[in-house]
């Protein structure tokens, strides 16, 4: 039998404050974790919902140097970043910390400290990469050097970006510092090492055959660790950015960011609730549930669940939801190449609209295989199914409401045999979408929340109470009561995925009673009940609005392809003499047009401010010849002149060529003589 639990701690994995959040994040973690907390608190369920930004970590101090700033800096600017974007999309911690805390700091040491005094870790000399002049130890990722398979100049100490080899920075032809640019020696190091293959039979206990019911993605992940073999794994670094090592003669270590971080959901609770939050974290009738990324996997299901066991007080996870990635327009979210929808621009591009995003994010949730965000989706979403089916459906049945009743609840005469099969129909999805989100599909979980919608617009499409107004006012009554219990119960199956709706939903019906356990109910408005203002739930959203963000992308496309644009390498040198002997000018297009029967010859006629010449030039495919003509064109004057399909070419008109083969003309200001020589 199912274990009772008294109570659900939910955590969400703590973002690096390195940058701000974006659709990925929201659709992989946050959005899934809000759901499942407002479920069960509309339940009435003892339920804690702890977040919080990890700011400790290589990236943090690379993004401070490039900015010149303190790593301080950085995470104070993204945790509020951070923070806010969550807020403004009502994702419902109860808590949003932050791991550079004085409460984190001592509770990860105190961690720390005990599993040391236990004899829990191993410690390990090796050597490591040093910069003397800068005096410190390099992460793989700081490391740069001679590629040994390609012979770049400038691979990393864990990849070569130009041929794509997995390397370690032993590989590395004389290896440097990617920042200070020295050159590097070896230097011997401790460090603290979690030894991961003691726990390795007690982990194959506990996942394989104590939790088959993990999401298949999750167990398959950890099979696929556990068949390989684990190995120990170093929990501290050289690093002047993190919590020191609390230990005599670990000065210039720190815990790893790993290492570190998860604990971060404990000093959380702990920080949140200074009494109690022992109850959540070492009472065996609470149920603790990790959300997170697939990147996340071994971290959560391995590592930190084998510091939990090595501490020993704490208790361990009864599941870990993970997702997979979220695409976006098919290209993979990269927060490097700015490929993302960032959650403080879309606040700010769609003001209101936090829960359409929250839709389509669960609508297209990655929870079993990869998926992908569009626009065009995004729009389609929105307009045929929150606005056409949801808005369509309560704004019927409220207008009518105010229309013939004037807004007040009217009352439910006799059923007919067709309003009791609607009415089984929605009590049958109440129970359905309770067994998804149990279950933690919350994709589907959602669709048949839609359904509810669905059946409610089919109802009043079929019923027609429009048409008997004046004929069968009782009848109308009937079906817009039913109608509004239906509203009203929509207004709490999608409080857990819709919550800026079902609030305004909520004003609408002026609804009192809002409780998991009523779902179902066709009692929930009373007869004679007065309903709020109404208004619009969703808006449509127009072509133009949509296109705006596509051209944002296509923008931003652009400028990593400029970014990444590399110019042909410079040829051999020339003297300067060798220079001097072409004759550069400027002159005038007097006519220019296509060579007949030639499809890439242009013919142009040029004011050079003596004769006037004819040159013929191979370009016709990249210019329109019209647009040429007036125009101060530079060209080789001394070129001895050539017959190119019976017209004599006296000269070569010059242009710059990209290494992709485009092509722009050479031109010069207006007041360029022509004749000028070009020196
Ligand atoms: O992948 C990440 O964004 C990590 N910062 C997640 C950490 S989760 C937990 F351990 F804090
Ligand atoms: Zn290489």
């Amino acid at each position: 039998m199912e274990k009772k639990f008294k109570r659900t701690l939910v955590t969400s994995a703590l973002p690096y404050a390195n940058g701000p959040v974006h659709i990925g994040h929201l659709a992989g973690v946050y959005v899934p974790a809000d759901i499942y907390v407002r479920y069960l608190r509309l339940k009435g369920e003892d339920v804690l919902f702890i977040g919080g930004s990890d700011e400790h970590g290589v990236p943090v101090t690379i993004r401070a140097k490039k900015e010149g700033c303190t790593p301080q800096d950085v995470v104070d600017r993204y945790h509020n970043i951070i923070k806010e974007s969550f807020e403004g999309f009502g994702i419902s911690f109860d808590v949003y910390s932050r791991t550079t805390s004085a409460t984190h700091r001592e509770v990860a040491s105190d961690f720390f400290k005990k599993l040391y005094d236990e004899g829990k870790f191993v410690e390990l000399e090796s050597e490591q990469y040093y910069d003397e002049g800068e005096q410190q130890f390099l992460t793989d990722r700081n490391i740069k050097g001679e590629c040994p398979r390609c012979h770049a100049a400038d691979a990393y100490g864990d990849q070569c970006e130009k041929c794509g080899a997995t390397l370690s920075p032993d590989e590395l032809i004389n290896p440097y510092n990617a920042d200070s640019g020295n050159p590097l020696v070896k230097r011997k190091t401790t460090h603290w090492y979690l030894p991961l293959n003691d726990y390795q039979q007690w982990l194959e206990q506990w996942i394989l055959n104590d939790h088959k019911e993990w999401r298949s993605n999750v167990y398959g992940q950890c099979k696929s660790w556990l068949d390989t073999g684990l190995k120990p794994r170093a929990v501290t670094r050289d690093l002047n950015w993190g919590i020191p090592v609390p230990v005599e003669g670990a000065e210039g270590k720190v815990l790893y960011v790993w290492f570190d971080a998860p604990i971060g959901y404990i000093s959380n609770t702990k920080e949140l609730l200074p009494d109690t939050w022992e109850t959540w974290w070492k009472d065996e009738d609470t149920r603790l549930l990790h959300f997170i990324g697939k990147d996340n996997i071994v971290f959560h299901c391995i590592v930190f669940p084998s510091m939990l066991k090595a501490h020993g007080d704490y208790i361990l996870p009864e599941n870990v939801p993970s997702n997979e990635f979220l695409n976006l327009e098919d290209d993979k979210i990269s927060t490097s190449r700015n490929w993302a929808v960032w959650l403080n621009e879309y606040l700010v591009d769609f003001p209101g609209k936090q829960d359409v995003l929250r839709y389509v994010l669960t609508a297209n949730a990655p929870e079993t295989k990869d998926n992908n965000f569009t626009w065009k989706d995004f729009q389609a979403r929105n307009n045929n199914e929150l606005v056409a089916v949801y808005g369509n459906f309560v704004n019927r049945a409220l207008v009518l409401t105010k229309k013939y009743f004037d807004g007040k609840v009217p009352a439910c005469g006799e059923l007919t045999e067709y309003d009791k099969g609607i009415i089984d129909e929605f009590v049958n999805v109440k129970s359905e979408v309770e067994k998804l989100l149990d279950q933690f599909k919350f994709r589907e979980a959602q669709k048949e929340a839609m359904n509810l919608a669905r059946i409610g617009n089919r109802y009043l499409a079929e019923t027609e109470p429009w048409k008997l107004a004046k004929s069968d006012l009782s009848r109308v009554a009937t079906i817009l009561n039913i109608s509004l219990q239906l509203v009203a119960n929509l207004a709490i199956a999608f409080e857990p995925f819709l919550p800026f709706s079902s609030k305004k939903l909520r004003g609408m019906l002026a609804m009192e009673t809002f409780e998991w356990s009523s779902l179902g109910s066709l009692t929930l408005m009373a007869e004679g009940h007065e309903l709020g203002e109404v208004g619009l739930l969703f808006e449509k959203i127009e072509d133009e609005t949509i296109q705006a963000q596509l051209d944002r992308l296509e923008r931003i496309k652009a400028e990593n392809k400029a970014a990444n644009y590399k110019a042909n390498p410079i040829r051999a040198n020339v003297e300067f003499d060798d220079f001097t002997k072409l004759d550069i000018r400027v002159g005038t297009v007097l006519e220019c047009a296509k060579v007949p029967k030639a499809s890439k010859l242009l013919q142009f006629k040029i004011d050079d401010g003596l004769e006037g010449r004819t040159i013929v030039s191979g370009i016709a495919a990249h210019f329109n010849p019209e647009e040429l003509v007036g125009k101060q064109v530079c060209f080789v004057a001394n070129l001895a002149p050539r017959t190119i399909r019976g017209i004599v070419s006296e000269g070569m008109i010059l242009s710059a060529e990209d290494n992709e083969g485009k092509l722009s003309l050479l031109t010069v200001s207006p007041e360029a003589k022509p004749g000028s020589e070009v020196k």
